[in-house]
């Protein structure tokens, strides 16, 4: 496998930080979550963020993490859902890496993060209304910004990686 990033790109809670971990065991590459690190470095949660200073601010956090995990390669980056927003982030990740788009269901998804609340924009009443409706907006961005697609919406985290492997030596060596 080549020195590049491995950046997975997909919709909230098709699995690409469970995956990107167990991904980057398998390949020994270091992992890198970039709603981990928007938290980390602003030292509130996302949904904090979104409170205090509003959506905008959150996508320049968004762009700066991706002008600077673009600069060394050998990652595999999780990023956040909402990535796809500004072509200019995936450009820039592009330019180390190779974009996966993990493709879910919105069923998939609905089932995955039912129970969560850390997602505003997911804090809503009908929150299966609300995946179907912005995944709708959102799918033609993952699947004509990303390099490789892979359907992980019926497969378990160790296929799911499998899955991605195989793309990658077919695509990339
Ligand atoms: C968002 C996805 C979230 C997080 C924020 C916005 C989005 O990340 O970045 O809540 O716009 O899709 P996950 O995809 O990891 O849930």
């Amino acid at each position: 496998m080549n020195e590049k990033n491995i950046v997975l790109v997909g919709f909230m809670g098709c699995g690409k930080s469970s995956i990107g971990k167990r991904l980057s065991d398998k390949l020994g590459k270091s992992f890198v979550d970039s709603d981990v690190e928007i938290k980390n470095s602003a030292g509130l949660d996302i949904s904090e963020i979104f409170n205090l200073y509003g959506e905008s601010y959150f996508r320049k956090l968004e762009r700066n993490f991706c002008k600077l995990y673009t600069l060394s390669g050998n990652k595999i980056i999780a990023t956040g859902g909402g990535i796809i927003k500004n072509r200019g982030n995936i450009e820039t990740l592009k330019i180390n890496g190779i974009v996966v788009y993990l493709k879910s269901t919105p069923q998939k998804i609905y089932t995955n993060i039912r129970y969560d609340y850390s997602r505003p924009l997911l804090n809503v009443e009908d929150k299966f209304s609300a995946i179907k409706e912005l995944l709708e907006q959102r799918i033609f961005y993952y699947e004509n910004y990303s390099d490789i697609i892979v359907d992980v919406s019926e497969t378990s985290i160790e296929e799911s990686c499998n899955m991605i492997i195989k793309s990658l030596e077919k695509e990339f060596i």
